[in-house]
Protein backbone atom coordinates (compact mmCIF):
# COMPACT_ATOMS: atom_id res chain seq x y z
CA UNK A 1 0.00 0.00 0.00
CA UNK A 2 1.31 3.31 -0.88
CA UNK A 3 2.22 5.69 2.06
CA UNK A 4 0.55 8.99 2.75
CA UNK A 5 2.46 12.01 3.98
CA UNK A 6 1.73 12.97 7.77
CA UNK A 7 1.13 16.12 6.58
CA UNK A 8 -1.70 14.93 4.24
CA UNK A 9 -3.08 12.61 7.07
CA UNK A 10 -3.18 15.21 9.36
CA UNK A 11 -5.09 17.27 6.98
CA UNK A 12 -7.81 13.83 5.54
CA UNK A 13 -11.23 13.58 7.18
CA UNK A 14 -11.52 9.99 5.56
CA UNK A 15 -12.31 8.82 8.94
CA UNK A 16 -12.47 4.74 8.59
CA UNK A 17 -9.83 4.63 5.68
CA UNK A 18 -7.12 2.54 5.72
CA UNK A 19 -3.82 4.39 5.52
CA UNK A 20 -0.15 3.35 5.89
CA UNK A 21 1.96 6.17 7.69
CA UNK A 22 5.87 6.41 7.40
CA UNK A 23 8.18 7.86 9.72
CA UNK A 24 10.70 8.17 12.87
CA UNK A 25 9.66 7.61 16.40
CA UNK A 26 9.01 10.85 17.93
CA UNK A 27 7.95 9.57 21.71
CA UNK A 28 6.35 6.32 22.73
CA UNK A 29 4.61 5.62 25.90
CA UNK A 30 1.86 3.24 26.98
CA UNK A 31 -0.65 2.05 29.23
CA UNK A 32 -1.62 -1.00 30.54
CA UNK A 33 -3.92 -1.74 27.85
CA UNK A 34 -2.34 0.88 25.01
CA UNK A 35 0.40 1.90 23.57
CA UNK A 36 0.73 5.93 21.87
CA UNK A 37 3.21 6.71 18.92
CA UNK A 38 3.89 10.23 17.90
CA UNK A 39 5.30 9.36 14.36
CA UNK A 40 7.19 12.16 12.43
CA UNK A 41 8.07 12.02 8.55
CA UNK A 42 9.16 15.87 8.16
CA UNK A 43 6.74 16.71 5.68
CA UNK A 44 5.54 18.70 8.57
CA UNK A 45 6.43 19.52 12.23
CA UNK A 46 3.59 17.93 13.57
CA UNK A 47 3.86 14.40 14.58
CA UNK A 48 0.68 11.96 13.51
CA UNK A 49 -0.36 9.77 16.73
CA UNK A 50 -0.82 5.76 16.30
CA UNK A 51 -2.34 3.91 19.06
CA UNK A 52 -1.95 0.91 19.04
CA UNK A 53 -3.73 -2.32 21.58
CA UNK A 54 -0.98 -3.66 23.97
CA UNK A 55 -2.76 -7.11 23.20
CA UNK A 56 -2.64 -6.88 19.95
CA UNK A 57 1.06 -6.69 18.79
CA UNK A 58 4.26 -8.52 20.64
CA UNK A 59 6.12 -6.76 23.42
CA UNK A 60 9.05 -7.56 21.65
CA UNK A 61 8.15 -5.69 19.17
CA UNK A 62 7.01 -2.59 21.29
CA UNK A 63 10.60 -2.59 23.14
CA UNK A 64 11.85 -1.91 19.27
CA UNK A 65 9.89 1.34 18.96
CA UNK A 66 12.57 3.55 20.52
CA UNK A 67 12.99 7.33 20.04
CA UNK A 68 14.38 7.15 16.42
CA UNK A 69 13.32 3.89 15.39
CA UNK A 70 11.95 4.12 11.50
CA UNK A 71 8.54 2.46 11.30
CA UNK A 72 6.00 1.69 8.62
CA UNK A 73 2.38 1.18 10.64
CA UNK A 74 -0.60 0.39 8.44
CA UNK A 75 -4.38 1.44 9.99
CA UNK A 76 -7.54 2.93 10.52
CA UNK A 77 -7.77 6.64 10.16
CA UNK A 78 -9.93 7.51 13.24
CA UNK A 79 -10.89 10.94 14.99
CA UNK A 80 -8.74 11.42 18.07
CA UNK A 81 -10.56 12.26 21.12
CA UNK A 82 -7.40 13.86 22.52
CA UNK A 83 -7.22 17.66 22.46
CA UNK A 84 -4.59 19.15 19.76
CA UNK A 85 -5.02 16.75 17.31
CA UNK A 86 -7.69 16.23 15.08
CA UNK A 87 -6.98 12.41 14.13
CA UNK A 88 -5.00 9.47 14.82
CA UNK A 89 -4.35 5.52 13.62
CA UNK A 90 -5.38 2.87 15.21
CA UNK A 91 -2.35 0.19 13.96
CA UNK A 92 -3.59 -3.04 12.79
CA UNK A 93 0.40 -4.01 11.57
CA UNK A 94 3.24 -2.26 12.73
CA UNK A 95 6.51 -2.77 10.85
CA UNK A 96 10.21 -1.93 12.46
CA UNK A 97 12.32 -0.39 9.10
CA UNK A 98 15.06 0.68 11.22
CA UNK A 99 15.54 0.06 14.80
CA UNK A 100 17.68 2.45 16.74
CA UNK A 101 19.57 1.78 19.92
CA UNK A 102 20.22 3.79 22.89
CA UNK A 103 22.72 5.43 22.15
CA UNK A 104 20.89 7.61 19.66
CA UNK A 105 22.71 11.10 20.04
CA UNK A 106 19.12 12.54 19.04
CA UNK A 107 17.26 10.70 21.89
CA UNK A 108 17.19 13.42 24.69
CA UNK A 109 14.85 16.69 24.45
CA UNK A 110 16.52 19.60 25.19
CA UNK A 111 20.08 19.41 24.05
CA UNK A 112 22.38 22.59 23.60
CA UNK A 113 22.80 23.48 19.74
CA UNK A 114 26.59 23.15 20.79
CA UNK A 115 25.95 19.56 21.50
CA UNK A 116 23.56 19.11 18.55
CA UNK A 117 26.36 20.30 15.75
CA UNK A 118 28.77 17.56 16.26
CA UNK A 119 25.81 15.77 15.31
CA UNK A 120 24.90 18.03 11.64
CA UNK A 121 24.01 14.52 10.63
CA UNK A 122 21.42 13.57 12.89
CA UNK A 123 19.87 16.78 13.86
CA UNK A 124 18.03 17.37 10.91
CA UNK A 125 15.62 15.07 12.73
CA UNK A 126 14.77 17.05 15.51
CA UNK A 127 11.90 19.21 15.59
CA UNK A 128 14.08 22.78 15.56
CA UNK A 129 16.27 21.75 12.61
CA UNK A 130 13.15 19.89 10.65
CA UNK A 131 11.36 24.00 10.93
CA UNK A 132 14.68 25.57 9.76
CA UNK A 133 15.37 23.17 7.06
CA UNK A 134 11.29 23.43 6.12
CA UNK A 135 11.63 27.51 6.16
CA UNK A 136 15.22 27.85 4.60
CA UNK A 137 13.26 25.81 1.52
CA UNK A 138 10.45 28.38 1.28
CA UNK A 139 13.03 30.99 1.58
CA UNK A 140 14.22 29.64 -1.57
CA UNK A 141 11.50 29.42 -3.76
CA UNK A 142 10.25 32.99 -2.58
CA UNK A 143 13.39 34.54 -3.59
CA UNK A 144 13.01 32.83 -7.19
CA UNK A 145 9.40 34.03 -7.06
CA UNK A 146 10.14 37.45 -6.35
CA UNK A 147 12.61 37.79 -8.83
CA UNK A 148 11.01 35.88 -11.72
CA UNK A 149 7.69 37.74 -11.01
CA UNK A 150 9.57 41.15 -11.15
CA UNK A 151 11.31 40.44 -14.75
CA UNK A 152 15.00 39.48 -13.02
CA UNK A 153 16.44 36.74 -15.29
CA UNK A 154 18.20 33.79 -13.08
CA UNK A 155 21.96 34.16 -14.04
CA UNK A 156 24.46 31.93 -12.93
CA UNK A 157 27.93 32.63 -12.47
CA UNK A 158 30.90 30.84 -11.76
CA UNK A 159 32.23 29.13 -8.70
CA UNK A 160 36.07 28.92 -9.81
CA UNK A 161 37.03 31.89 -10.51
CA UNK A 162 40.34 33.61 -10.94
CA UNK A 163 39.29 37.24 -10.00
CA UNK A 164 38.61 38.61 -6.35
CA UNK A 165 35.06 40.02 -6.17
CA UNK A 166 35.52 41.86 -3.39
CA UNK A 167 38.92 43.06 -3.75
CA UNK A 168 39.04 41.79 -0.04
CA UNK A 169 41.85 38.93 -0.77
CA UNK A 170 39.90 36.46 1.52
CA UNK A 171 39.93 33.88 -0.90
CA UNK A 172 40.54 29.95 -1.14
CA UNK A 173 42.27 28.87 -3.12
CA UNK A 174 41.93 25.99 -6.38
CA UNK A 175 44.49 23.81 -7.69
CA UNK A 176 45.54 20.42 -8.86
CA UNK A 177 49.05 21.57 -7.97
CA UNK A 178 50.69 19.85 -5.22
CA UNK A 179 51.47 23.10 -3.41
CA UNK A 180 53.59 21.74 -0.75
CA UNK A 181 56.51 20.24 -3.29
CA UNK A 182 56.34 23.10 -5.79
CA UNK A 183 57.27 25.45 -3.03
CA UNK A 184 55.99 28.97 -1.75
CA UNK A 185 53.42 30.98 -3.89
CA UNK A 186 56.32 33.36 -5.38
CA UNK A 187 57.89 30.23 -7.00
CA UNK A 188 54.40 27.92 -8.11
CA UNK A 189 54.90 27.86 -11.45
CA UNK A 190 50.93 28.39 -11.78
CA UNK A 191 50.85 27.81 -15.91
CA UNK A 192 51.04 24.28 -15.26
CA UNK A 193 48.13 24.50 -12.97
CA UNK A 194 45.03 22.66 -14.46
CA UNK A 195 44.03 26.38 -15.50
CA UNK A 196 47.02 27.36 -16.44
CA UNK A 197 47.01 30.84 -13.95
CA UNK A 198 45.86 30.76 -9.86
CA UNK A 199 42.14 30.53 -9.15
CA UNK A 200 40.12 30.39 -6.49
CA UNK A 201 36.56 29.99 -4.87
CA UNK A 202 34.15 32.66 -5.87
CA UNK A 203 33.63 35.74 -2.39
CA UNK A 204 30.53 36.63 -4.89
CA UNK A 205 29.41 36.60 -8.30
CA UNK A 206 28.73 40.49 -8.09
CA UNK A 207 31.08 41.10 -11.41
CA UNK A 208 29.91 38.42 -13.54
CA UNK A 209 26.49 39.53 -12.78
CA UNK A 210 27.01 42.66 -13.87
CA UNK A 211 28.17 41.41 -17.49
CA UNK A 212 24.47 39.63 -17.36
CA UNK A 213 22.77 42.79 -16.62
CA UNK A 214 24.31 45.32 -18.79
CA UNK A 215 23.04 42.48 -21.36
CA UNK A 216 19.60 40.99 -19.89
CA UNK A 217 18.67 44.53 -18.39
CA UNK A 218 17.81 42.68 -14.76
CA UNK A 219 19.64 39.44 -13.68
CA UNK A 220 19.92 37.78 -10.11
CA UNK A 221 22.45 35.04 -8.98
CA UNK A 222 21.65 32.40 -6.05
CA UNK A 223 24.59 30.66 -5.15
CA UNK A 224 27.48 29.63 -2.82
CA UNK A 225 30.38 31.94 -2.21
CA UNK A 226 33.05 31.18 -0.28
CA UNK A 227 35.03 33.50 2.70
CA UNK A 228 38.55 32.41 4.08
CA UNK A 229 38.55 35.07 6.85
CA UNK A 230 39.00 33.70 9.93
CA UNK A 231 35.92 35.09 11.61
CA UNK A 232 34.81 33.28 14.51
CA UNK A 233 31.60 34.54 14.95
CA UNK A 234 27.22 33.58 15.75
CA UNK A 235 26.86 35.91 11.85
CA UNK A 236 29.87 34.03 9.36
CA UNK A 237 30.78 31.29 7.13
CA UNK A 238 33.05 30.11 5.41
CA UNK A 239 30.47 28.80 2.39
CA UNK A 240 27.37 30.66 2.74
CA UNK A 241 24.63 31.10 -0.33
CA UNK A 242 24.34 34.33 -2.00
CA UNK A 243 21.55 36.28 -4.13
CA UNK A 244 22.70 39.06 -5.69
CA UNK A 245 20.17 41.15 -8.04
CA UNK A 246 22.04 43.37 -10.72
CA UNK A 247 20.00 45.82 -12.56
CA UNK A 248 21.08 47.96 -15.56
CA UNK A 249 19.66 52.04 -15.25
CA UNK A 250 19.12 51.68 -11.58
CA UNK A 251 19.95 54.89 -9.46
CA UNK A 252 20.39 54.65 -5.60
CA UNK A 253 16.60 55.60 -4.16
CA UNK A 254 15.63 52.86 -6.77
CA UNK A 255 18.29 50.22 -5.22
CA UNK A 256 16.89 50.74 -1.64
CA UNK A 257 13.62 50.77 -2.78
CA UNK A 258 14.29 47.21 -4.26
CA UNK A 259 16.18 46.18 -0.97
CA UNK A 260 12.92 46.95 0.77
CA UNK A 261 10.46 45.59 -0.93
CA UNK A 262 12.23 42.47 -1.82
CA UNK A 263 13.26 41.87 1.99
CA UNK A 264 9.94 42.44 2.94
CA UNK A 265 8.21 40.06 0.25
CA UNK A 266 10.58 37.11 1.69
CA UNK A 267 9.60 37.96 5.75
CA UNK A 268 5.68 37.97 4.31
CA UNK A 269 6.58 34.65 2.23
CA UNK A 270 7.17 33.09 5.81
CA UNK A 271 4.38 34.51 7.55
CA UNK A 272 2.16 32.98 5.02
CA UNK A 273 3.43 29.92 3.94
CA UNK A 274 5.39 28.80 7.08
CA UNK A 275 2.86 29.27 10.12
CA UNK A 276 3.32 25.74 11.64
CA UNK A 277 6.86 25.51 11.58
CA UNK A 278 7.25 29.70 12.91
CA UNK A 279 4.94 28.89 15.71
CA UNK A 280 7.13 26.34 16.77
CA UNK A 281 10.00 28.39 16.61
CA UNK A 282 8.30 31.47 18.25
CA UNK A 283 7.33 29.00 20.82
CA UNK A 284 10.56 27.24 21.41
CA UNK A 285 13.06 29.89 20.27
CA UNK A 286 12.44 32.75 20.62
CA UNK A 287 8.78 34.76 21.98
CA UNK A 288 9.13 38.10 20.33
CA UNK A 289 9.80 36.41 16.70
CA UNK A 290 6.45 36.45 15.24
CA UNK A 291 6.12 39.80 16.61
CA UNK A 292 9.32 40.90 15.10
CA UNK A 293 8.87 39.30 11.53
CA UNK A 294 5.45 41.68 11.81
CA UNK A 295 6.98 44.48 12.23
CA UNK A 296 9.71 44.26 9.95
CA UNK A 297 6.87 44.20 7.45
CA UNK A 298 5.33 46.93 8.57
CA UNK A 299 7.63 49.67 8.86
CA UNK A 300 9.06 51.35 6.67
CA UNK A 301 13.02 51.74 7.06
CA UNK A 302 14.77 54.54 7.93
CA UNK A 303 17.17 55.32 5.14
CA UNK A 304 20.79 56.74 7.21
CA UNK A 305 23.65 58.29 5.61
CA UNK A 306 27.07 57.10 7.13
CA UNK A 307 27.84 60.13 8.71
CA UNK A 308 24.50 60.56 10.35
CA UNK A 309 24.61 57.21 11.86
CA UNK A 310 28.49 57.89 12.77
CA UNK A 311 26.89 61.14 14.64
CA UNK A 312 23.91 59.08 16.44
CA UNK A 313 26.70 57.05 17.22
CA UNK A 314 28.64 59.68 19.07
CA UNK A 315 26.25 60.92 20.45
CA UNK A 316 25.24 58.11 22.41
CA UNK A 317 28.40 57.62 23.52
CA UNK A 318 28.41 61.35 24.70
CA UNK A 319 25.46 60.02 26.88
CA UNK A 320 27.29 57.27 28.41
CA UNK A 321 26.07 54.10 26.09
CA UNK A 322 29.16 51.74 25.98
CA UNK A 323 30.26 50.15 23.17
CA UNK A 324 32.71 46.97 23.29
CA UNK A 325 34.32 48.39 19.92
CA UNK A 326 35.23 52.08 20.07
CA UNK A 327 33.14 54.32 18.50
CA UNK A 328 36.29 56.28 16.99
CA UNK A 329 34.27 58.72 14.37
CA UNK A 330 34.24 59.36 11.17
CA UNK A 331 36.25 56.75 8.87
CA UNK A 332 35.26 54.38 11.11
CA UNK A 333 34.27 50.44 10.09
CA UNK A 334 30.80 49.94 11.71
CA UNK A 335 30.65 46.78 13.97
CA UNK A 336 27.32 44.66 14.34
CA UNK A 337 26.84 45.87 17.96
CA UNK A 338 27.39 49.66 16.51
CA UNK A 339 24.63 48.78 13.80
CA UNK A 340 22.39 46.97 16.21
CA UNK A 341 21.95 49.97 18.11
CA UNK A 342 20.71 51.91 15.30
CA UNK A 343 18.53 49.71 14.31
CA UNK A 344 17.32 47.90 17.80
CA UNK A 345 17.74 51.00 20.40
CA UNK A 346 17.55 54.08 18.66
CA UNK A 347 15.69 53.63 15.71
CA UNK A 348 13.66 50.36 16.25
CA UNK A 349 13.50 49.52 12.85
CA UNK A 350 15.49 48.47 9.54
CA UNK A 351 17.47 50.60 8.77
CA UNK A 352 19.43 51.09 4.92
CA UNK A 353 22.78 52.81 5.87
CA UNK A 354 24.14 54.37 2.91
CA UNK A 355 27.05 56.73 1.12
CA UNK A 356 29.80 55.08 2.95
CA UNK A 357 33.57 56.80 3.24
CA UNK A 358 35.12 54.81 -0.06
CA UNK A 359 38.36 53.42 2.11
CA UNK A 360 35.95 51.19 3.95
CA UNK A 361 33.94 49.66 1.19
CA UNK A 362 34.68 47.82 -2.71
CA UNK A 363 36.39 49.46 -4.87
CA UNK A 364 33.55 49.23 -7.75
CA UNK A 365 31.09 51.20 -5.79
CA UNK A 366 30.32 55.00 -7.26
CA UNK A 367 31.92 58.00 -6.09
CA UNK A 368 29.70 60.73 -4.77
CA UNK A 369 30.88 63.88 -5.85
CA UNK A 370 32.25 64.83 -2.22
CA UNK A 371 35.11 62.80 -3.29
CA UNK A 372 34.79 61.18 -0.34
CA UNK A 373 31.76 58.82 -0.22
CA UNK A 374 30.40 56.50 -2.48
CA UNK A 375 27.13 54.79 -3.17
CA UNK A 376 27.08 51.79 -0.96
CA UNK A 377 23.20 50.89 0.55
CA UNK A 378 23.40 48.43 3.67
CA UNK A 379 20.29 46.60 5.00
CA UNK A 380 20.85 46.56 8.66
CA UNK A 381 18.60 44.80 10.96
CA UNK A 382 17.14 43.81 14.04
CA UNK A 383 19.17 41.06 15.56
CA UNK A 384 21.20 40.18 12.47
CA UNK A 385 23.35 43.34 12.15
CA UNK A 386 24.06 44.04 7.95
CA UNK A 387 21.91 41.71 6.06
CA UNK A 388 22.04 43.21 2.60
CA UNK A 389 25.40 44.87 1.34
CA UNK A 390 25.13 46.60 -1.85
CA UNK A 391 25.80 50.07 -4.05
CA UNK A 392 25.42 52.07 -7.11
CA UNK A 393 28.48 51.00 -9.21
CA UNK A 394 31.31 53.02 -10.81
CA UNK A 395 30.46 52.86 -14.34
CA UNK A 396 32.82 55.70 -15.97
CA UNK A 397 35.57 53.87 -17.15
CA UNK A 398 38.40 56.45 -16.08
CA UNK A 399 37.54 56.64 -12.42
CA UNK A 400 36.85 53.03 -11.92
CA UNK A 401 40.63 51.97 -13.59
CA UNK A 402 41.86 54.77 -11.18
CA UNK A 403 40.18 52.72 -8.13
CA UNK A 404 41.89 49.36 -9.31
CA UNK A 405 45.21 51.23 -9.46
CA UNK A 406 44.71 53.14 -5.81
CA UNK A 407 44.19 50.03 -4.48
CA UNK A 408 47.16 48.34 -5.79
CA UNK A 409 44.79 45.77 -7.56
CA UNK A 410 45.91 43.56 -10.51
CA UNK A 411 44.39 45.67 -13.76
CA UNK A 412 44.80 42.63 -15.88
CA UNK A 413 42.50 40.72 -13.86
CA UNK A 414 39.57 42.81 -14.31
CA UNK A 415 39.68 43.43 -18.10
CA UNK A 416 36.94 41.82 -18.97
CA UNK A 417 34.75 43.76 -16.54
CA UNK A 418 36.28 47.08 -17.02
CA UNK A 419 35.00 46.54 -20.56
CA UNK A 420 31.23 46.88 -19.30
CA UNK A 421 32.51 50.39 -19.14
CA UNK A 422 34.30 50.86 -22.35
CA UNK A 423 32.11 49.10 -24.21
CA UNK A 424 28.54 51.21 -24.08
CA UNK A 425 28.76 51.41 -20.13
CA UNK A 426 25.72 52.30 -18.31
CA UNK A 427 24.63 53.29 -14.77
CA UNK A 428 23.77 50.03 -12.78
CA UNK A 429 23.31 48.40 -9.14
CA UNK A 430 22.61 45.64 -7.04
CA UNK A 431 23.05 44.14 -4.09
CA UNK A 432 23.63 41.21 -2.22
CA UNK A 433 22.02 39.24 0.71
CA UNK A 434 23.49 36.44 2.75
CA UNK A 435 20.71 33.63 2.43
CA UNK A 436 22.02 32.36 5.67
CA UNK A 437 21.46 35.50 7.45
CA UNK A 438 17.87 35.72 6.06
CA UNK A 439 17.36 32.02 7.50
CA UNK A 440 18.84 33.46 10.72
CA UNK A 441 16.20 36.24 10.98
CA UNK A 442 13.01 34.32 9.76
CA UNK A 443 13.89 31.68 12.22
CA UNK A 444 14.38 33.35 15.65
CA UNK A 445 17.86 31.07 15.65
CA UNK A 446 20.91 32.71 17.24
CA UNK A 447 23.94 31.06 15.61
CA UNK A 448 23.97 30.69 11.69
CA UNK A 449 25.97 27.52 12.05
CA UNK A 450 22.30 26.40 12.83
CA UNK A 451 20.44 27.53 9.74
CA UNK A 452 22.81 25.44 7.01
CA UNK A 453 22.98 21.97 7.16
CA UNK A 454 26.53 21.02 6.93
CA UNK A 455 27.97 24.22 8.21
CA UNK A 456 32.07 25.26 7.26
CA UNK A 457 33.69 27.21 9.91
CA UNK A 458 37.17 27.50 10.74
CA UNK A 459 39.09 25.20 11.68
CA UNK A 460 35.42 22.31 10.98
CA UNK A 461 35.01 20.97 7.36
CA UNK A 462 33.06 17.74 9.53
CA UNK A 463 30.48 15.61 6.58
O1 LIG B 1 28.63 42.91 1.91
P1 LIG B 1 29.14 41.80 1.04
O2 LIG B 1 30.55 41.39 1.20
O3 LIG B 1 28.83 42.28 -0.45
C1 LIG B 1 29.16 41.61 -1.58
O4 LIG B 1 29.68 40.53 -1.65
C2 LIG B 1 28.68 42.32 -2.81
N1 LIG B 1 29.40 41.77 -3.96
C3 LIG B 1 27.19 42.16 -2.94
C4 LIG B 1 26.64 42.87 -4.13
O5 LIG B 1 26.55 44.08 -4.12
N2 LIG B 1 26.27 42.13 -5.15
O6 LIG B 1 28.23 40.51 1.24
C5 LIG B 1 26.84 40.58 0.99
C6 LIG B 1 26.08 39.92 2.11
C7 LIG B 1 26.29 40.55 3.48
O7 LIG B 1 25.46 41.66 3.66
C8 LIG B 1 25.93 39.39 4.40
O8 LIG B 1 24.53 39.28 4.53
C9 LIG B 1 26.43 38.19 3.63
O9 LIG B 1 26.52 38.58 2.28
N3 LIG B 1 27.75 37.74 4.09
C10 LIG B 1 27.97 36.64 4.82
N4 LIG B 1 27.11 35.73 5.31
C11 LIG B 1 27.62 34.71 6.01
N5 LIG B 1 28.94 34.54 6.26
C12 LIG B 1 29.84 35.43 5.78
N6 LIG B 1 31.14 35.24 5.99
C13 LIG B 1 29.37 36.54 5.03
N7 LIG B 1 29.94 37.59 4.41
C14 LIG B 1 28.96 38.29 3.85
MG1 LIG C 1 29.17 44.11 3.39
Amino acid sequence: MKRTKVIDILKSEDYGKTIVAKGWVRTHRASKVVHFIALNDGSTIHNVQIVADTDKFDEELFKQITTGACLSVEGELCKSPAAGQASEIHAAKIEILGPCPGDYPMQKKGQSFEYMRQYAHLRLRTNTFGAVFRIRHNMAIAIHKYFHDHGFYYFNTPIITSSDAEGAGEMFQVTTLDLARTGKDDHVAYDRDFFGKKTNLTVSGQLEGELGATALGAIYTFGPTFRAENSNTPRHLAEFWMIEPEVAFMDKDELMDLEEDFIKYCVQWALDNCQDDLAFLNKMIDKTLLETLQSVVKENFVRLSYTEGIEILEQAVRDGRKFEFPVTGWGMDLASEHERYLVEEYFKRPVIMNDYPSEIKAFYMKKNPDGKTMQGTDVLFPRIGEIIGGSVREENYGKLLDEIHARGMDESNYSWYLDTRKYGSCPHAGFGLGFERLILFVTGMQNIRDVIPFPRTPKNAEF
